[in-house]
C-alpha cells in the first residue's frame, strides 16, 4: 500500500502545534516562570448567560422521551439556519436558510471544501495566510499560487490578471494581519472570480470585530453570488473555540463545471459529517436573540480593549504594526531587524511571553509576529508591561 505522498510536501507541524510544543517544552524546563500565551487566538472569556442556559436546556431535552433528538438535520436545524438568516439581514445581506450549511467550526469547512473541487485546479492564496487553507491544499495536491499581501498594498493582496486562478481563498478580517478589504477591493476579487469561473471562498470567522465599513459578508458585494462560498464561526464572535459551530452559505444559483455546488457540498456532507448536536444548535442559535447578541457585544468590547493595550504600547515603543481595530489580531514588524522564529526565542526566553512568528504564516510574513487580544485583561497588562520592559521602556 502507499499514503498519501503529498504529505511529503507539508511543513513537519501544524503552526500552533509547534508553538504548542516549544511553549510546553519551555515551561517544562522552567516551571518557575509564568509563561502568557498570547500566541494561538484561544478565547479565554466565559460563553455567554443566554448561551449556557440554550445550551442546558437542549441537553435537557435530550433526556426527556418526548423531545428526545436523534442524528440532526445534515444541514443543521431551521431553527438555528433561519436565526443565521436573520442575522446577515440584520447588516443588510440576504442569505435564505436554504443556503445555509451548519458545521463544526469554518477550519473543517474551508479545509474540507476542496472535496468537490479537482485537484488540477490551480489555487490563490494570499500570503501571509491561514495555514490550514495552505495544507489543506498540498494534502490534496493542488498547486497553489501566492498573491503577496505586504505593507505596500496595506495587507490587502489585490488579483493578478495574469494569474489564471480557480480557487480564491480570501479571509477579511485577515487572520493574521487584521487587514480588512474594503467594498471595492472586494469588487475587484468578485469580478476577477466571476471572469476567471473561479470560486471565491471566503472565509469572514472573524467579521463580527469590523468596527468601519468594511463588509461583514462576501455576498455585501454584487456579482458575489455566483462565484463565492462563505464560512464562518462562532469560535471568535461568541466563544465557542471549544464549543464548536460556525455555518457555510452557498448561494443556489453557484454553478461551475456542469454542477450545482450546494448539491455537490450537501452530497459530501450527508456522506461524512452527522452534524453539530441540538445542544451546541441551541446554544449556537441564542447567539443570535437580541439579548444574546447584547451579551456577546460586551465580550468583543473585552478583547478590542486588550488590543488597544497591546497597541499603545507598540506605539510608545515606535514599533510599526497593524490589525488591533477590526480583528483581534495586532501584526507587528519584528524590532531590531529580527526574523520571526528569533523574535519568538526572544520574547519566550526573556519575557516569557508566547506569540506567533509571522513566518509560520508564509514568505510575506518573515519578519513579523502576530500577538492575540483573546487574552485574559490582567495577563495582556502583564504581557506588555513586559515587553515594555524588555525592548527598552518601562
Ligand atoms: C489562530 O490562532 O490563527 C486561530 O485560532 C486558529 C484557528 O482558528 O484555527
Amino acid at each position: 500500500m502507499k499514503i498519501n505522498h503529498n504529505f511529503d510536501n507539508l511543513v513537519p507541524n501544524y503552526l500552533f502545534a509547534d508553538i504548542a510544543k516549544r511553549t510546553n517544552a519551555y515551561i517544562a524546563a522552567n516551571p518557575d516562570k509564568k509563561v502568557i500565551k498570547l500566541g494561538i487566538g484561544d478565547v479565554t472569556l466565559p460563553l455567554a448567560p443566554v448561551v449556557v442556559d440554550a445550551l442546558k436546556k437542549g441537553a435537557d431535552e435530550l433526556g426527556v422521551k418526548e423531545t428526545f433528538k436523534g442524528y440532526p438535520d445534515y444541514e443543521g436545524y431551521a431553527f438555528l439556519r433561519e436565526a443565521i438568516s436573520g442575522y446577515y439581514a440584520s447588516f443588510g445581506v440576504t442569505v435564505d436558510k436554504d443556503e445555509i450549511l451548519v458545521n463544526d467550526g469554518a477550519k473543517s469547512d474551508t479545509a474540507n471544501i476542496g472535496d468537490i473541487f479537482g485537484t488540477e485546479n490551480t489555487v490563490v492564496v494570499t500570503d501571509p495566510v491561514y495555514p490550514v487553507y495552505v495544507d489543506s491544499n498540498i494534502m490534496a495536491g493542488r498547486e497553489i499560487v501566492i498573491a503577496p499581501s505586504t505593507a505596500e498594498n496595506g495587507f490587502c493582496a489585490m488579483p493578478d490578471e495574469s494569474v489564471k486562478a480557480d480557487i480564491i481563498y480570501l479571509c477579511s478580517p485577515n487572520n493574521p494581519t487584521g487587514a480588512a478589504y474594503s467594498r471595492e477591493q472586494l469588487k475587484a476579487w468578485v469580478d476577477y472570480a466571476n471572469k476567471n469561473d473561479a470560486i471565491i471562498l471566503y472565509d469572514a470567522a472573524y467579521e463580527a470585530f469590523i468596527t468601519d465599513d468594511c463588509p461583514r459578508s462576501i455576498f455585501a458585494i454584487e456579482g458575489a453570488r455566483t462565484c463565492a462560498i462563505e464560512f464562518c464561526s462562532l469560535s471568535k464572535t461568541a466563544g465557542f473555540t471549544g464549543t464548536r459551530c460556525g455555518y457555510t452559505v452557498i448561494p443556489r444559483e453557484l454553478e461551475r463545471d456542469g454542477h450545482n455546488i450546494y448539491k455537490l457540498w450537501y452530497r459530501r456532507e450527508a456522506t461524512k459529517f452527522n452534524g453539530v448536536s441540538y445542544p451546541v444548535q441551541c446554544a449556537a442559535a441564542a447567539v443570535f436573540s437580541e439579548e444574546g447578541q447584547r451579551q456577546i457585544r460586551e465580550n468583543l468590547e473585552y478583547y478590542k480593549e486588550n488590543a488597544r493595550i497591546i497597541a499603545s504600547a507598540l506605539d510608545e515603543l515606535g514599533i510599526y504594526y497593524t490589525g488591533g481595530k477590526n480583528s483581534p489580531y495586532i501584526w507587528l514588524k519584528c524590532p531590531n531587524g529580527m526574523g520571526s522564529w528569533e523574535f519568538f526565542d526572544y520574547l519566550l526566553e526573556n519575557a516569557q511571553v508566547v506569540g506567533t512568528p509571522g513566518e509560520g504564516f508564509g514568505e510575506c510574513g518573515r519578519g513579523y509576529f502576530r500577538l492575540t487580544s483573546f487574552g485574559d485583561r490582567d495577563n495582556t497588562i502583564e504581557a506588555v508591561e513586559r515587553i515594555r520592559k524588555l525592548l527598552g521602556r518601562s
